[in-house]
């Protein structure tokens, strides 16, 4: 989706922006550009094309740049096909003002229709450039630039983040925000602006979160932050964030998604040791008054998108397991339309990378309206979700760049099994005998995720290659290893563009079985389990039908070793921890895949990596 990026301070603005955009390229964009203050001119100079940050760099080259001030935007087509006019930023017809915009303004056509019979001209099919024409209306009748730059927000209809530069004051970086990211960071002598922190983190960790309906003026050395529909100043703390520049940065490795698979073991480590003191298990992002609500709820609804809905869709099998509470599972999308009626015993659980998600924050409004109890599980600290939730628990994975999510899922299952365990203690449906030997069983966790990686990556990199034209994959599980089954074929379909279908192992003789051939890889999650004989018996029939069965089992299961083409083997593990590390050899086949065939395996086609619309 589309990035945001401003800079303001005593360095020249162009590098500094071409490398924020650089760093915002893995959210996924279709064009991109910049404008800054030409000290030398005085005037906004503005460079923009479609195409990838790289060929903007192009555009620049051999151009001398004086200016300190500057604002950046990948875009993300919504309005508007991805050409250079569509393209970020957008100036009035006067080259007076700059904006870059993320979101919808939803009235823009009647506004449109308005400024334009004023005499506005229009160059470009965005909604966004009715903002800028609108800002520079607005200050004809205005006493100064964030005056002008309210009025014409208090104005237009939506959800949107804008960053805004006017050349009658240089000095300054114009922003607002609305349900969309955005984030201003605190330098020495520098400011900057971004949708996400990996834009500044070379540059600084101390951030100030923009709440709704915040507009700030952002100067080199101080920030004003107002309230929209009052106008008045307000007064807002900044934090620190724990996230480094090398945890932002690619490194050695050849891809992100690669580093973040090899992650995993150490997210696992940081989020148990944060989590279990001695043989407690500790929310220290709670309240009392939280902790209170989870004693008291009598039913979960879980909801989520994507990988993290496979989170959630575990998660019922583990709360069922410790915990006794009814779970129902909906993706977000659903959840939002289905008109379920809520009671104040229930808790709604979103889960999400991001916290941005447009279709989980709606979620969460619907909840809220409901005025049901909301808990998120997020990793993006200070995004949406985190802050509009009456609860939330991070995840600490680190920030994921790899549009494949993998690192932020093992650590959702972490948590997501701890709360489990945890409500099972609180609730006395867990012994405290049961609650040591689950979390002793929960501290292996890194060193067989690790023993995964080190040890299966080369099997499974020689078994991608030898797969990697096969046409059909179909992946099955059963109980917690069913979402399992939906996690890896998600993940193979996104990065290998192969046709990839999760389903419950029980459900195959109800339809899949059709497909099965000799060019048809089966991918069967079976560690030794209450489900095992059941999927062995799966597998039978898959064999029976010439099917390529590729197993993942127990270490050493002779019995599956025997009845496969392709096996790897996980170490033994309590069955509630087991997705934990089944997921990693899928993981790794739906990397090696797709890097045998060449894909662009960070920034996959049609994909971006936070889903801010719906
Ligand atoms: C898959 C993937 C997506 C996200 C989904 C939700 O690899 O990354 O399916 O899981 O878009 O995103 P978040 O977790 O940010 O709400």
């Amino acid at each position: 989706m589309c990035g945001i990026v401003g800079y303001v301070g005593k360095k020249e603005a162009v590098p500094i922006l071409l490398q924020g955009l650089e760093s915002l390229e893995y959210r996924g964009y279709d064009s991109s550009g910049l404008a800054y203050f030409d000290e030398a001119q005085k005037k906004i100079d503005c460079f923009k094309g479609a195409g990838p940050v790289s060929c903007l760099k192009s555009q620049l080259a051999g151009i001398h740049h004086s200016g300190c001030i500057g604002i950046a935007h990948t875009r993300w087509a919504t309005h508007g096909a991805p050409t250079q006019e569509n393209a970020h930023p957008h100036l009035d017809n006067k080259g007076y003002f700059a904006i870059v915009h993320n979101g919808i303004i939803e009235n823009y056509k009647l506004l449109k229709q308005d400024l334009e019979k004023r005499g506005y001209q229009f160059k470009s099919q965005t909604d966004t450039e009715t903002a800028v024409h609108l800002w520079h209306a607005k200050n004809e009748h205005a006493d100064a630039i964030r005056e002008s730059f309210r009025q014409a927000i208090l104005h237009m209809e939506g959800q949107f983040a804008f960053v805004g530069m006017g050349l009658d004051e240089p000095d300054r970086l114009f922003v607002f925000r609305r349900s969309n990211p955005l984030l201003i960071g605190l330098g020495r002598g520098e400011n900057f602006v971004a949708s996400d922190a990996t834009a500044f983190l070379p540059y600084t960790n101390r951030v100030i979160y923009l709440g709704d309906d915040e507009l700030a003026e952002v100067f080199k050395d101080h920030v004003r932050i107002y309230n929209l529909k009052s106008g008045r100043l307000i007064h807002k703390k900044s934090v620190h964030i724990d996230w480094s520049q090398e945890q932002a940065q690619k490194g050695n490795a050849p891809h992100f998604m690669f580093k973040e698979i090899h992650e995993q073991p150490e997210v696992l480590k940081k989020t148990l040791k944060q989590r279990i003191k001695n043989t407690q298990i500790i929310w220290n992002e709670l309240r009392p008054k939280d902790l209170d609500k989870l004693k008291q709820i009598e039913r979960i609804l879980a909801v989520s998108c994507g990988t993290a809905y496979h989170a959630c869709l575990a998660s019922k099998y583990m709360f069922d397991a410790c915990t006794g509470i009814p779970v129902s599972v909906d993706v977000s999308s659903e959840f939002r339309y289905s008109e379920q009626q809520l009671t104040r015993k229930d808790m709604v659980l979103l889960v999400s990378q991001s916290g941005e998600t447009a279709d989980t924050l709606a979620a969460l409004n619907e909840a809220k309206r409901q005025g049901v109890f909301t808990l998120a599980i997020v990793n993006v600290r200070g995004s949406s979700l985190a802050r509009e939730a009456d609860a939330v628990i991070y995840t600490h994975a680190g920030p994921e760049i790899g549009v494949a999510s993998t690192k932020a899922y093992t650590a959702q299952l972490m948590v997501l099994a701890l709360l489990a365990i945890y409500l099972g203690i609180i609730r006395n449906k867990i012994s405290k005998k049961d609650a040591s030997a689950f979390l002793a069983q929960a501290r292996k966790l890194p060193k067989y995720c690790l023993q995964i990686i080190q040890k299966k990556s080369a099997a499974v990199k020689s078994y991608a290659e030898s797969l990697k034209d096969k046409p059909n994959f179909i992946y099955l599980g059963r109980g917690i290893n069913f979402p399992t089954a939906l996690e890896g074929a998600l993940k193979f379909k996104e990065i290998t563009y192969t046709h990839a279908h999760g389903y419950a192992a029980g459900e195959m003789k109800h339809g899949p079985i059709a497909l099965i051939d000799d060019q048809l890889v089966v991918i069967c999650i079976a560690p030794q389990s209450k489900t095992y004989e059941k999927m062995m018996n799966n597998i039978e029939e898959i064999s029976a039908r010439k099917g390529i069965v590729f197993s993942i089992g127990t270490e050493d299961d002779q019995r599956l070793i025997a009845k496969s083409r392709f096996f790897v083997g996980i170490p033994r593990i309590l069955e509630i921890f087991s997705p934990i590390l089944t997921v990693i050899p899928l993981q790794l086949l739906a990397y090696y895949v797709a890097v045998a065939k060449g894909n662009e395996v960070d920034k996959p086609r049609n994909l971006a990596k936070s889903v801010t619309v719906e």
